[in-house]
């Protein structure tokens, strides 16, 4: 068989060829291997969230992937719960659970009345989290996620034993604009929500987001200081609230809970 020749077309599409499967291989392996990595490092990004939003793990803190998981198993148990009921359920395994999963698949979730979150399928479990103090749980620690101006806002709320009063809040992931709506990562704005009342005493939501500057907690504990450019942010984080505490999503297990156990 004839040599081919260097400038014909053949050649430049088989060179072409080799380059692109040389090059490929690595890159589909490295993203194969490392997937198992990826999956571990954003499991502990979420620990250290739940961690951080419970006061158990400090911004200036550096910790390596295997101590946060032990603080977290040192004080954080998941739990299950049926939404609708409100009440803890065996039927899902916290550890495992992908309540965002569950959300997408009709069979394991369900469309909830429309709402402000654009919260448009709600799973019919959800993983809460028992921050554990000396045997008693001492805050609980719920998943929230709401849309802002340009996306969904991905954080946990963390409310006291009372299941009323804020311990904390954070957001895990998100789309809004970094300087704007991205403050809602800002930790000196999410101080703020601390000592904050998530609901009245008859259990409605009363906790906003507003346009402005709000009181200290005790004086104004329903309130919590806007973000300054990026008022439609701080709504999508009110609606949040608002949905996620309500009736069709955490509102009867915090109902249940605060009448003594779920
Ligand atoms: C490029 C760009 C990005 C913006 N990003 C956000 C954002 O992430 N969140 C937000 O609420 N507003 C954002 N805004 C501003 C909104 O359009 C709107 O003006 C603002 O939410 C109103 O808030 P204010 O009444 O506090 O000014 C952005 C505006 C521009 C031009």
């Amino acid at each position: 068989m004839p040599a081919l020749k260097r400038d014909s077309v053949p050649y430049t599409l088989g060179f072409a060829a080799i380059v692109c499967l040389v090059c490929a291989i690595p890159i589909a392996s490295a993203a194969v291997l490392l997937r198992p990595m990826q999956a571990r490092n954003q499991r502990v990004d979420r620990l250290s969230k739940v961690l951080g939003v419970a006061g158990l793990l400090k911004p200036s803190e550096k910790l390596g992937p295997a101590e946060i998981e032990a603080r977290f198993d040192e004080f954080v148990v998941p739990r299950a719960v049926e939404l609708r009921t409100g009440a803890f359920s065996d039927a899902v395994d916290p550890r495992t659970f992908d309540q965002r999963k569950a959300a997408r698949e009709p069979s394991t979730s369900f469309e909830p009345p429309s709402n402000e979150a654009r919260v448009f399928r709600v799973p019919n479990h959800a993983v809460v989290f028992e921050v554990k103090r000396e045997g008693k749980v001492a805050a609980l620690i719920l998943p929230i996620q709401g849309y802002g101006l340009w996306s969904t806002m991905y954080g946990y709320l963390a409310l006291e034993a009372d299941a009323r009063t804020v311990a904390g809040i954070t957001f895990y992931e998100h789309g809004e604009t970094p300087g704007l709506g991205g403050e809602i990562e800002n930790p000196r704005w999410q101080a703020q929500w601390k000592g904050r009342l998530a609901l009245d005493e008859a259990g409605d939501v009363k906790l906003k987001v507003i346009k402005g500057v709000a009181g200290p907690p005790a004086d104004d504990p329903y309130r919590v200081d806007g973000l300054s450019g990026a008022t439609i942010t701080a709504r999508g984080v009110s609606h949040t609230i608002d949905f996620w505490l309500g009736d069709a999503a955490f509102g009867p297990f915090l109902a249940r809970y605060r009448q003594g156990g779920s």
